[in-house]
């Protein structure tokens, strides 16, 4: 059978198919693996309480129920929660916003297919448009997306180094080049693989650039404030009619409601609209109607300051301190976990690739996320491609514990084997 051009490109063996297929296999696998690879958020007792009893409390009334499961939303999805949002945007971060600024998709993964094609590619003038990364490694899901090549631009970080164990990327901003073919600007704050918080200061310099060459800046806060705020750095929310923030409900612990948000300028909103009526008739619900209490009540935010913060705090710690000791005297670093879900861990001089690390883990029952997949624009060859891995600290304590300790073995192995 012969498929098209949008069908090789998107039915193509991609990073975040791999991704997300080792992740079903990891669940559905007899022998016990450890199941670093991926983005699913932890399940949090205190979490899930609180939203089994969200769940009771929908289906317990009748009106509510049947709205829940039985109605399509309009394209813009279901103006209840929309305008709960709304209000507490307006409350909490100060936003100018109305309901005419928010839309929901179908997760942000799909916010992102509609924002970067809706902004970048080809042109009605056919000049061909580019969504310039400021700050790479940048998110594996990005990469795939464009209906056209070639949708990136980005330039390589600056490194600092902290301590003998953490370094830190940060944006070259004598280097970054905002050309007359960028359509938008984007990025992950916290930044998925590294955990990386750009600053309010950076975010300013970043939304001066976008607005000086009159293009949006996309900030994707699937990590950020004011949910489910898995940062531990301080930081203000950032929102303005040029700039296109996402959320979503995954990372606090819905991540099968597949809930994007996007907060924008009233005309992106009704593009996306537009496109997520094409695409989806309308986004699901499910998520939406659970979530709209807690969001009116203020809950989510009780959830997101009392529970998810400090929990992936005690766990990106204990996971920074598994790997010191496993590593011992041997090079290997951490970038800087302040914020997200993962640790971003780089082997200097690693003498196989990070796509070998990742097979030979894979084969003791470990998987882990290889680095090279994060580099969406970066074409030249940068040491950082293949010396470097994302692994998430989410899971089971038992599991982060034996999987880091099988990284640190089979990369003592490979450098003694690269001696010997
Ligand atoms: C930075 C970032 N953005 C977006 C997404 C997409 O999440 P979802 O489609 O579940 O909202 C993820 C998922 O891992 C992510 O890490």
């Amino acid at each position: 059978m012969q498929f098209s051009k949008f069908g090789e490109k998107l039915a193509g063996n991609t990073g975040i198919f791999q991704l997300m297929d080792d992740f079903s296999a990891s669940l559905n696998s007899e022998q016990p693996m450890q199941m670093l690879g991926g983005g699913n958020p932890s399940h949090i007792p205190e979490v899930l309480e609180c939203f089994r009893q969200a769940l009771l409390a929908l289906i317990n009334d009748p009106h509510r129920f049947a709205a829940f499961l039985g109605n399509y939303d309009a394209p813009q999805g279901n103006f209840e929660f929309i305008s709960a949002l709304a209000t507490m945007l307006r409350d909490q971060c100060g936003w100018d916003v109305t309901e005419e600024n928010i839309t929901l998709t179908n997760g942000s993964q799909n916010a992102f297919f509609f924002l970067f094609n809706l902004l970048a590619g080809e042109m009605p003038d056919g000049q061909h448009k580019k969504i310039l990364l400021p700050l790479t490694p940048e998110y594996i899901g990005y990469t795939d997306v464009g209906l056209s090549e070639n949708l990136f631009a980005t330039e390589k970080p600056v490194l600092e180094m902290i301590d003998r164990r953490t370094f830190k990327y940060g944006i070259n901003f004598d280097k970054l080049n905002v050309t007359g073919d960028i359509g938008a600007i984007c990025v992950s704050r916290p930044t998925n693989p590294t955990g990386n918080v750009l600053t309010d200061d950076e975010i300013a310099h970043l939304d001066r650039l976008a607005k000086i060459h009159n293009i949006p800046l996309i900030i994707d806060n699937a990590y950020g404030t004011p949910f489910p705020k898995i940062i531990s750095t301080d930081i203000q929310p950032h929102w303005n009619k040029n700039t296109i923030t996402c959320m979503s409900l995954s990372k606090l612990g819905l991540p099968a409601a597949r809930t994007g948000i996007i907060i924008a300028d009233k005309p992106i909103v009704k593009a996306i609209s537009a496109m997520s009526a094409i695409v989806n008739l309308s986004p699901g619900g499910l998520g939406a109607s659970l979530a709209t209490e807690m969001v009116r009540t203020g809950e989510i935010l009780a959830i997101s300051n009392q529970m998810v913060k400090p929990y992936y705090a005690q766990k990106a710690e204990q996971a920074m301190q598994w790997f010191d000791e496993a590593m011992g005297d041997t090079e290997g670093y951490i970038h800087k976990p302040e914020g997200a879900i993962f640790l971003w861990l780089w082997f200097k001089g690693l003498p196989i690739s990070s796509q070998e690390l990742y097979e030979r883990l894979k084969r003791r029952g470990t998987l882990v996320c290889p680095g090279h997949y994060f580099f969406p624009g970066i074409n030249e060859d940068w040491q950082h491609k293949h010396e470097c891995i994302r692994i998430t600290y989410s899971q089971s304590n038992d599991d982060v514990r034996t999987g880091i300790g099988k990284i640190a073995e089979e990369v003592k192995r490979a450098y003694r084997e690269a001696k010997e």
